[in-house]
This record gives C-alpha cells, sequence and structure tokens, in this order.
C-alpha cells in the first residue's frame, strides 16, 4: 500500500486524476470503478476539467458504481445511479449505456449481486478503482463484519452510515436501511485500487485501515491484501497514523519510472 499524505486536497485529486488519465490514454476500452460520497468529488471535478480544457476523452470506456441503495425509486435523485451521473459521468463524453450500477429495485434482488458481478467479469474486470471510506471503516457499503472475500450482495446499513448520509435526505427515515454494495472479494478483483479520504473524521478509519489489524470489524483495511493500493489522504485523515514519517520518505524517494 502507498501512502500520499498532502495538505492540499485539490493537489490530491490531482495526483488521483493523473491515475486514472493514465488508465483512460493506455487502455483501449478501459474499465473505470467509481464511488459515490464526498470524497472522490475533487477527483471527478478534476476529471471533467481534463476532458473540457484539455480533450480528455472517455468515449471508449465503461464504468461501474460501487454500490446502490435498495428500494428507491428509479430517479430518485440520492439514487447512486443518479448521483454518479449528476457529479461525473454527464459532464464528460462516457457513453451513458455504459455507466453501469447494482440494481437495487427489491423485486429482483436476489440476484442482483450475481448479475453484477457477471457483467464487471464479462467487461474484462475493473481497471483502476477509486473508493473512498466511511467513519466506521467501510468501503463501499461493505459495513464492519464483512466477510473479506464477499462477493456483491445485499448488506444492512448501520446506524452510524445511515445517519452519516442523512444529510443528503430529508431525514434519517428516508435513507434506505439496505443496499447493494460490491463485495470485498469483488473489489479486490480490480487491477488498482485508488481511496481518497480527507477531514479528521476519517482519522481513525484510516489508521484502522492501513496500520490496524487485517480484521472484518474494519473494512477497509482488506486493502493490506491488494498488490496496487494507492491511499491518498490529507493531514487531518493522516493524523492517527503513526509512520508517517516513512511513508512521506517512500514518496519523497518514490524513483522516477515507478509511478502510483
Ligand atoms: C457511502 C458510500 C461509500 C463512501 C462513504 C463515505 O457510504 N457507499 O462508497 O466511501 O459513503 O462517504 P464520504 O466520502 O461522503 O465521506
Amino acid at each position: 500500500m502507498e501512502i500520499v499524505i498532502h495538505d492540499s486536497a485539490a493537489e490530491l485529486a490531482r495526483m488521483a486524476a493523473d491515475v486514472i488519465e493514465e488508465v483512460v490514454r493506455n487502455n483501449e476500452s478501459p474499465v473505470l470503478g467509481l464511488a459515490t460520497g464526498s470524497s472522490p468529488l475533487p477527483i471527478y471535478t478534476e476529471l471533467i476539467r481534463r476532458h473540457k480544457e484539455e480533450g480528455l476523452s472517455f468515449a471508449h470506456c465503461t464504468a461501474f458504481t460501487l454500490d446502490e441503495y435498495v428500494g428507491l425509486p428509479a430517479g430518485h435523485p440520492e439514487s447512486y445511479y443518479e448521483v454518479i451521473r449528476n457529479e461525473f459521468t454527464r459532464h464528460i463524453d462516457i457513453d451513458d449505456a455504459r455507466v453501469f450500477s447494482p440494481d437495487g429495485n427489491p423485486d429482483t434482488i436476489a440476484t442482483a449481486g450475481e448479475r453484477y458481478d457477471a457483467a464487471i467479469k464479462e467487461a474484462g474486470g475493473v481497471d483502476v478503482q477509486i473508493l473512498g471510506i466511511g467513519s466506521d471503516g467501510h468501503i463501499a457499503f461493505n459495513e464492519p463484519g464483512s466477510s473479506l472475500r464477499s462477493r456483491t450482495r445485499i448488506k444492512t446499513l448501520t446506524n452510524q452510515t445511515r445517519e452519516d448520509n442523512a444529510r443528503f435526505f430529508d431525514s434519517i427515515d428516508d435513507v434506505p436501511i439496505h443496499a447493494v454494495t460490491q463485495g470485498l472479494g469483488t473489489i479486490l478483483e480490480a487491477k488498482h485500487l485508488v481511496l481518497i479520504a480527507t477531514g479528521a473524521g476519517k482519522a481513525e478509519a484510516v489508521a484502522n485501515m492501513v496500520e490496524g489489524p487485517l480484521a472484518s470489524v474494519c473494512p477497509g483495511s482488506v486493502l493490506q491484501l491488494h498488490n496496487r493500493a494507492t491511499v491518498f489522504v490529507d493531514n487531518a485523515a493522516a493524523a492517527g497514523l503513526e509512520h508517517v514519517e516513512y511513508y512521506n520518505t517512500s514518496i519523497e524517494r518514490k524513483p522516477e519510472w515507478q509511478k502510483f
């Protein structure tokens, strides 16, 4: 795992956008893994800017979101299907039909996970997966206790996650209680994981993810099993890390030819 600490959220977003741009430019049919939540927004803003100002094209890309609430009606502005379009894909030239989300329809939920994993496989697997982390250490909607090898499936949201996400709804009662989420095993199959976390509210989760034991109680710790995981954090989110000096030294001494 590489830990990149920087005090500017904009600079972190630029570095993460460089990783995505590299994948987009150097693959014939790149598959992007997209996360919702506020953490990746500066990355999307930067990629939209590069599309508009520098001609970066996403026309040959396919994208898969990480997760979806169960039971929100089609077109609901807080469904992740809509959120990813409003915040990112509608502003670039990706084919809308190639932006996929798990099926959160309660009537067909039983097979939603299996179908989603099959679609990712069919597309050739995710080349680069953007991730955020919840304050309780969850990634996507894999709440604490999620099997480290889990596949895409329905999960019950914790009260903490529902409280954290209540800001997007009129009241906490409107936050769905279930979600369909890529499993930790599914996420681990992406070729490169790029996680971004900013703000003091993420410090404990980041410390547990990076330096805690590999344990399902902190689902983010599963990144320790991946051979290519890059974690972009600001100083506030890095505040609980013990080995900051080593992480900074590693980045300073990173060989010129070695990219993230
Ligand atoms: C939600 C999403 C996660 C996201 C998390 C943190 O629970 N399912 O993918 O990482 O929120 O969101 P934020 O970046 O807004 O703190």
